[in-house]
């Protein structure tokens, strides 16, 4: 197989000619379109070489060298279809023979032992007494903490281990510190600039805030709105039990995997509901033993159907479709985009809140700006809101939602629903 590269000169063109197998002993992700395998082969030699994969050279897409990464799990045993480097400084002055490949891997042994794999150090070995922060800062091994010994409270390399392993009360601490710092770098990194929420929300308040701008920011903009809500891919249905209890609005919930809902869950939204919309908080110090309230529309209960929405739905319940004001979906995984082309097919506003992309799932889709690939959720909010709404008229918006994680929502009201 021969690819042609187009990028720049300092690369070749690929040509696949050997089948290696054997078992991968180290991983190493040098940057988001390069990784490298060391491979101890099984056959003729029993030796150990290295094979890269990149997509910087258009050997291969994106797409695929992220499944190639998520498939090459140090463990596995793989028969790979290599060739020479399309970089020939790869593999100059080393030791071992280096190949590229720019096919999946095929998994021919996977690595199915409960115990987590110890991987052999690299082939290219230089040993480094510090690590590189997200800030681009060296921060010393021995200044930190080992993330083995923090998460499963053992370290298999516990002797030649350069970080460290506290116990007792300092396991504790050091515990907590790893953690704050994880979900502060995280809270820099996913950083939106557009985003005007500074101080957000935590994420398990979203069912709550999504349902309070619905009720007071999209329906106060729709015509002729009785507020039958569809919420699609609702999961246990607490958007559906915020908007019936909380605020009046009719809501039925469609979800193939219908939850339990035990009592604890039902005093725990309304406890979410008293202390985030009402004010009122359990913590505060109170003398007075205090009477939980009660739903402020304790009669409105949301439906639930056990199904999915696709085009059996679509074609089996065209009351319900009829009757419904506003389609819905909160994180709402494979239904996102049905939400959506479902709504315009029929001219009824959507309000969706995307999350995960499935790229590999649906390649079809592109953007029709830039021609790229879906493969991020900014990707897919940009792909949703480039849909034709037909002769509905209307703008297919986002807004920003007061809570930690994904917090844009996607919507649409079309000309005739507008106020
Ligand atoms: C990440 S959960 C979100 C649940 C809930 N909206 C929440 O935010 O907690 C995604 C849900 O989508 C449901 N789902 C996936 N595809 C669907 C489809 N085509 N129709 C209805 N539900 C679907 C799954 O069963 C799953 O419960």
């Amino acid at each position: 197989m021969t690819t042609s590269s187009t990028v720049s000169s300092r690369f070749h063109n690929f040509t696949a000619t050997d089948w290696i197998d054997g078992e991968i002993r180290h991983r190493r992700k040098l940057y988001k379109k390069l990784f490298f395998i060391d491979i101890h082969l099984t056959s003729p030699s029993n030796d150990k070489v290295q094979v890269l994969f990149r997509c910087d050279d258009d050997s291969m897409t994106t797409v695929d060298h992220q499944d190639c990464l998520r498939l090459a799990r140090p463990g596995h045993h793989v028969r790979l279809h290599v060739g020479p480097p399309t970089d020939p400084n790869e593999g100059q002055d080393r030791t071992f023979k280096v190949w590229q490949c720019t096919t999946l891997p095929e998994i021919t042994k996977p690595y199915d032992d409960p115990k987590p794999f110890i991987a052999d150090p690299p082939l290219v070995n230089k040993t480094r007494e510090t690590i590189k922060q997200w800030d681009g800062q060296e921060k010393p091994k021995k200044d930190m903490t080992c993330k083995y010994w923090l998460n499963q409270r053992q370290c298999h390399r516990l002797e030649t281990c350069p970080f460290q392993h506290p116990t007792g009360p300092d396991f504790e601490k050091a515990r907590e510190a790893w953690v704050q710092e994880r979900l502060e770098i995280r809270k820099i990194i996913t950083l939106d600039p557009n985003d005007p929420h500074t101080d957000k929300k935590p994420h398990a308040l979203r069912a709550l805030i999504f349902a309070q701008w619905i009720h007071t920011f999209l329906i106060p903009r729709l015509r002729h709105c009785k507020g039958n809500v569809l919420d699609i891919a609702g999961g246990k249905g607490d958007v559906s039990m915020f908007l019936c209890h909380a605020f009046g609005i009719p809501s039925t919930v469609v979800e193939p995997n219908l939850r339990k809902q035990p009592n604890y869950w039902l005093t725990r939204l309304r406890r979410l509901m008293e202390k985030h919309i009402n004010g009122i908080n359990d913590d505060d110090d109170d003398d007075a033993p205090r009477m939980a309230q009660p739903w402020p529309y304790p009669d409105i209960h949301p439906t639930f159907m056990p199904t999915l929405l696709d085009d059996a739905f679509i074609q089996h319940h065209p009351d319900l479709l009829h009757r419904t004001d506003l389609l819905i979906g909160l994180h709402a995984d494979q239904a996102t985009e049905p939400i959506v082309d479902t709504a315009l097919r029929l001219g009824k506003p959507f309000a969706v809140v995307p999350c995960c992309v499935f790229g590999r799932e649906n390649l079809h889709r592109q953007l029709a700006t830039t021609g790229g690939p879906v493969l991020t959720t900014q990707d897919l909010i940009q792909f949703l809101c480039e849909k034709e709404t037909g002769g509905y008229g209307g703008k297919i918006e986002t807004a920003y939602l007061d809570f930690e994680g994904k917090n844009q929502v996607v919507y649409w009201i079309p000309s005739s629903h507008s106020l």
